[in-house]
């Protein structure tokens, strides 16, 4: 798929306010830092669509950007990372949760995973939390561009591993970077597949 137009529509914090739910739409989600806003930037290609930092806790509301006028992309805060603080944690988590349980038109959420780590407890809380609400989602491990393809493929592994403990089946994953825009085109391929069961 090409990217014709990315546009920002809006930032809210309630599904009530965000816009009219009539397109397909995808959700961000992970970790502060794990690189959601990169992702969204290097997708698009755009280089500022998203704002990003090294520091934890920059997307503070939920953002809406309108792609190729026909589907939306939506940046979340983060969840759970020790240096947001713990009011600050709260108030995305409950945020996050009545976006997933109350969205329309969400398609499909894209967990974002740091490939470099081994599996996060409040990451499969979340994909268990997903699974119970039958909410579609993918795992993306991000930053594939820091790691060596043995130490991608070891991880990889030790997170399957992982996941079987409690899943019977996996959900898809993908392998991306932001920097080297590795996955980029699966990662689009994926969107359009859906897209069509809009
Ligand atoms: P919050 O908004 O705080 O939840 O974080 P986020 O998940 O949106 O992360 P963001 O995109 O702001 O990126 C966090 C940091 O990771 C920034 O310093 C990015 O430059 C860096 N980063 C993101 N993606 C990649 C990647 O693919 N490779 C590398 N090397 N760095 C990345
Ligand atoms: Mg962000």
């Amino acid at each position: 798929m090409q990217i014709t137009s990315a546009t920002f529509v809006k930032s809210s914090q309630v599904v009530a306010d965000m816009p009219p739910p009539k397109m397909p739409e995808y959700g961000f989600v992970g970790r502060s830092n794990v690189g959601k806003s990169s992702l969204i930037n290097a997708l698009t290609q755009r280089k500022k669509l998203a704002k990003t930092s090294g520091t934890p806790g920059k997307t503070q509301l939920i953002n809406h950007f309108l792609i190729n006028e026909s589907w939306y992309l939506a940046d979340l805060p983060g969840y759970g990372y020790a240096r947001v603080s713990k009011t600050q944690r709260k108030v995305f988590q409950k945020m996050i949760q009545e976006y997933l349980f109350k969205r329309e038109n969400l398609m499909n959420v894209f967990v974002l995973v740091d490939s470099r780590l081994e599996p996060q407890e409040g990451d499969l809380e979340f994909m268990e939390m997903l699974g119970i609400k039958r909410i579609p989602f993918s795992i993306i491990f991000t930053k594939i561009d820091k790691l060596k393809k043995d130490e991608l493929e070891t991880n990889l592994s030790v997170y399957e591993n992982k996941l079987f403990e409690t899943w019977e089946e996996l959900p898809p994953m993908m392998f991306t970077s932001s920097t080297s825009k590795a996955g980029r085109e699966e990662l689009l391929d994926k969107i359009s597949e859906i897209n069509e069961l809009f």
